[in-house]
């Protein structure tokens, strides 16, 4: 399979970073390239006991045989970017596409202060509004406006598709999730673009008869944080009383905690066009799965749930991850594909 992406089923924080670490480990991509809004994203990666929150670079860096891509649809604030290359020397492989736009100060000093903005909608405060507005309005700078950046400049969507024609593995990740899509989501409770399949593709510059799979990732419980709709949430002494207590990567704030929703899952699977799902934090459905990697070793009830999962979603569940680990998975492709 060619080309893989990987997306967000909920509002984000699915554990994408995660289920992209154990592909890329197991597949073995020449190319990992990250679509998405911008480093409003957070992707939690934890590897050999080490913990590392990425927001530029694609979280499959873990995988250290893989060009690491930023598509031209991505908005890049060149500190986090620099900073992100230089902490996880990465800077021989790490590239980004020439039209990237920019994330300038004063796109964070508006999106941090707005009352729209940050009081209404909950933003990040990481200038991703502001600045796709600004690219809208077609006054944005480009990553090669940007000197700093030359080093790291590139044509992303001729090196992956020429990837994907030589038949190489080129993994793309998403960000953020389908109920944050600018489309499809709660809005005005949404992020500034959409964040479906075909979006993530655009981003990178891949079209769609180039794509093989979709991966969708879900969480057990799904979380949100802002503010908005959020249909099954539950209230925050059951979340504890479950032992479920996350923070966000990017801003610290409390994730919002709720119950599976099927009928929001389907949904999005059918935008999203997936056909396969991967579903973290089996965990917490029961705690016994964890760190399981075995489909035989999973109780009764985590079983259940995965049956459950396929029944609504009518898609495979492929990935069954059971803590946050790479190397805590289940892997069923090869029998169910
Ligand atoms: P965005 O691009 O910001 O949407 O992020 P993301 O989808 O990469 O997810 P993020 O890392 O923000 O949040 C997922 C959290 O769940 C992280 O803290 C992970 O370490 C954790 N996690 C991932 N898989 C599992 C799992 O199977 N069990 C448990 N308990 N935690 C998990
Ligand atoms: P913005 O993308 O910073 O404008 O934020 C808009 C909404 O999307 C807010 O509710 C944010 O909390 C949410 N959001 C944006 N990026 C992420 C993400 O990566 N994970 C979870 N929520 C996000
Ligand atoms: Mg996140």
């Amino acid at each position: 399979m060619p080309a893989t992406i990987v997306v967000g089923g909920f509002w984000g924080d699915e554990g994408k970073g995660k289920i992209i670490a154990h592909i890329a480990h197991s597949d073995k991509p020449t190319i990992i390239a990250r679509g998405g809004v911008g480093p409003n994203a957070g992707h939690t990666v934890e590897i050999e006991g080490k913990k590392y929150g990425v927001r530029m670079i694609p979280s499959g860096f873990v995988y250290k045989d893989a060009k690491l891509f930023i598509g031209a649809g991505v908005l890049v604030d060149p500190r986090v970017f620099l900073r992100e290359v230089e902490l996880l020397d990465v800077a021989e492989r790490a590239k980004l596409d020439y039209r990237c736009s920019i994330i300038e100060e004063k796109h964070i000093e508006e999106d941090s202060t707005s009352a729209h903005l940050k009081g209404k909608i909950g933003s990040t405060g990481t200038g991703c509004g502001p600045a796709n507005r600004d690219r809208v309005m077609r006054v944005a700078k480009q990553a090669k406006d940007v000197k700093e950046l030359r080093p790291f400049l590139t044509d992303v969507p001729l090196e992956v598709n020429e990837a994907i024609d030589r038949g190489d593995l080129v993994l793309i990740e998403g960000s953020q999730g389908f109920a944050l899509s600018l489309y499809y989501g709660t809005y005005p409770y949404v992020t500034s673009k959409d964040t479906t399949a075909s979006a993530i593709a655009s981003d990178i510059g891949v079209g769609p008869t180039k794509v093989d799979e979709v991966i969708i990732v879900f969480k057990s419980f799904p979380t949100r944080v802002g503010s908005g709709p959020f249909p099954t949430e539950m209230p925050q002494e059951e979340a504890e009383r479950l032992g479920i207590v996350e923070y966000g990567t990017v801003t610290g704030r409390r994730r919002r905690i709720g119950y599976w929703d099927g009928k929001l899952a389907r949904y999005s699977a059918m935008v999203n066009g997936a056909t396969q799902v991967a579903i973290t934090g089996i965990d917490r459905i029961d705690k016994e799965c964890y760190g399981v990697t075995e489909w035989e070793k999973l109780t009764p009830k985590a079983k259940q749930f995965i049956e459950k999962v396929e029944d609504d979603v009518k898609v495979p569940v492929t990935l069954i991850s059971t803590g946050p680990e790479v190397g805590q998975i289940i892997d069923l492709r090869a029998e169910k594909l």
